[in-house]
């Protein structure tokens, strides 16, 4: 089990698991900083983990599900002021602010650094300061980096190990002198002698999840919630590791990987980039449809991918992280029957309800909702109680380890072969179910354009909100330089991937969705293995990009006749021209640093669009 210290006036270095001179200093400077009763290296054991989830279970943070239902899992219910990730609370604190960039929130370093003191001095009182030693990608390997995080949470300690490689034998690769990023976390709730402490600890009054990319440093404070908490997720993984990849001439991105598997045996890598309550983890998990014998599909992440390009040309990538930490509402048998799979036992459950024989239920799971439930804030809860019983945002932490769909490489040091890349946003009109980009640069730039619609409601009103290359709260640095990065590879990588726009989301006349979704979306992954392999027959030449005809799709198992195909791939000229126009806006926000390319393109796109019939089809 970690090691434990108590802090009055000790001395800490003898009774620590490293000589890392680096953390050894910081560990004592927070402790002195921060004044926690006691300090624990987290070894990242079953025991230590088991024990810590007990004292939860005392303390009423965690709720033990029924062991027959749902063998060692936990409930637990945060605070209702703390319930999401909070992107007007998160900044990217570079030396200037046009490093940050317009789409990010900027405060200068020094003066950010003061606040944090202030907020910091004295935060940890009454509590234990964990000390949470982490790598991001498998042990060892190249592609892999090493953080550690100092938190006074153990809901963040029992998360970090299923969601991060954590423990001692991370001290073993870091050594004596190996360098790290610091992700510094408290929950902002001190406890008086005495005090009772309550089951979700936060600070309702000042959020603050602060980035030093010049330094490698996570400063967060206030909640214990998810990418606010877990800082190897999106403030290492995607903000900081972003910032490093620029400078070094990789990728961080978030992106699910998965492979592609054919009756064959050929095995085919995607990394695909959709906003946030997109179905990101059903995608990654997909089981192909009926019709599809002898395909499968397999996990490699479900949402970072960190990709690097190799000396033989090709582009590498690996899942930094070892968990996944779903988003529940809507995951059924239905959706994501692997998901439904993995979730059968040692799950960590965040803001679901609470079933009467002790097990979850969420919006979702099954047709039919049970007649009682004690919701996400622990209150009774009926069908007609007009709320939902699990919050839209809650949560599943569960070991990557156990999802059935797993890809037997996903630990692989040197990661997996991308072949291509797919983006897709969430969209009712003007895009088609799928489209490669003409090239490289094309590709960028419709990466770069990307986004959803505001709201479902008003269907085909609503304004698109651009989220470019899904990136737009995860970049670490000006997203116009993170285009240029990405146009930069054109020259870097031999074999560059190929680029498609997917929309899962067009909607039909009567405003239905276009399209089934989920395992039909393989009929699309089919094809796009079919071009990166060279076997699909040619393509046709739309003002967007190459375009699949219908029958270059395998339809095999779903009645999906040719003028419905139609209707969800035609382009309407007048919708393309006003997307075009509104693209400008996104673009002006960068002034001088929007790169050159990505404006070439949009004045290409326009200038296909002159030549369009006012409804192009693909025949
Ligand atoms: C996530 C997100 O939580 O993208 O993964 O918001
Ligand atoms: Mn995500």
């Amino acid at each position: 089990m970690g090691q434990e210290t108590s802090q009055r006036g000790k001395k800490m270095t003898a009774s620590t698991p490293t000589r890392n001179k680096k953390l050894l200093a910081w560990v004592e400077q927070v402790a002195a900083q921060c004044k926690p009763d006691r300090i624990h290296w987290c070894d990242g054991s079953r025991e230590e983990y088991d024990r810590l989830c007990a004292e939860m279970v005392e303390q009423g943070t965690f709720i033990r599900l029924n062991e027959a239902k749902r063998p060692n899992s936990y409930l637990c219910r945060s605070d209702p002021g703390d319930v999401a990730r909070v992107e007007d609370r998160t900044f990217i604190c570079t030396r200037t602010r046009e490093e940050a960039g317009p789409t990010n929130n900027w405060v200068d370093p020094s003066e950010m650094k003061d606040r944090m003191g202030r907020l910091f001095d004295g935060c940890m009182r009454g509590r234990t300061m964990y000390v949470v030693p982490f790598s991001m990608g498998p042990l060892g390997s190249s592609i892999s980096h090493i953080g550690v995080q100092l938190s006074d949470s153990a809901y963040v300690a029992v998360n970090m190990r299923m969601m991060t490689r954590m423990g001692s034998a991370v001290l073993d690769v870091l050594g004596d002198d190996g360098d790290f990023v610091t992700g510094l976390h408290s929950v902002g709730a001190p406890l008086e002698p005495g005090q009772e402490d309550v089951p979700w600890p936060c600070n309702a009054e000042h959020k603050y999840i602060v980035h030093f990319p010049e330094e490698r440093a996570i400063v967060s404070y206030g909640s214990g919630y998810g990418g606010n908490a877990l800082l190897g997720k999106k403030c290492f993984a995607l903000r900081i590791a972003s910032s490093m990849g620029r400078d070094e001439g990789w990728l961080a991105e978030h992106m699910l990987i998965l492979g592609v598997e054919s009756p064959e045996g050929e095995k085919t890598y995607v990394a695909a980039a959709f906003p946030s309550a997109c179905g990101k983890t059903n995608f990654a998990m997909l089981v192909p449809p009926e019709g599809f014998d002898g395909w499968t599909v397999r996990t490699v992440g479900d949402d970072i991918a960190w990709i690097k390009p190799q000396p033989d040309g090709t582009l590498r990538a690996i899942n930094p992280e070892a968990g996944f930490f779903g988003v529940a509402p809507g995951t059924s048998m239905k959706s994501n029957p692997n998901a439904m799979r993995m979730l059968d036992r040692d799950v960590i459950f965040t803001n679901v309800a609470l079933t009467d024989d002790g097990d979850v239920w969420w919006e979702g799971m099954t047709d039919e909702a049970p007649a009682h439930l004690i919701d996400w804030q622990g209150k009774d809860w009926t069908p007609d109680s007009g709320r939902p019983a699990a919050h839209p945002n809650s949560r599943f932490t569960a070991s990557a380890a156990q999802c059935p769909s797993i890809d037997p490489a996903w630990e692989e040091p040197d990661g997996v072969p991308i072949s291509a890349f797919v983006f897709g946003g969430r969209l009712s009109k003007t895009f088609p179910l799928v489209f490669e980009a003409y090239n490289w640069r094309e590709g960028v730039y419709w990466a770069a354009t990307m986004g959803s619609e505001a709201t479902a409601a008003a269907v085909g009103q609503a304004a698109i909100r651009r989220d470019p290359f899904a990136m737009l709260p995860f970049c670490g640095y000006n997203m116009a330089e993170h285009w240029d990065h990405w146009l930069g590879m054109e020259s870097r990588v031999k074999q560059l991937p190929r680029i498609y726009r997917v929309n899962w989301f067009r909607r039909d006349e009567e405003g239905r969705f276009a399209w089934p979704g989920f395992g039909d979306n393989m009929r699309v992954l089919k094809w796009i293995v079919d071009r990166v392999r060279g076997r699909a027959p040619a393509p046709a030449e739309s003002p967007f990009g190459y375009m699949p005809h219908y029958q270059d799709l395998n339809w095999n198992g779903l009645d999906f006749p040719a003028d419905r195909f139609g209707r969800i791939m035609d382009i309407d000229r007048g919708e393309a021209e006003a997307e075009a126009r509104n693209q400008e806006a996104l673009f002006r926000q960068f002034g001088a640093a929007l790169p050159e390319g990505i404006a070439r393109q949009r004045a290409e796109f326009l200038r296909r669009l002159e030549t369009t019939p006012d409804v192009w089809r693909v025949g």
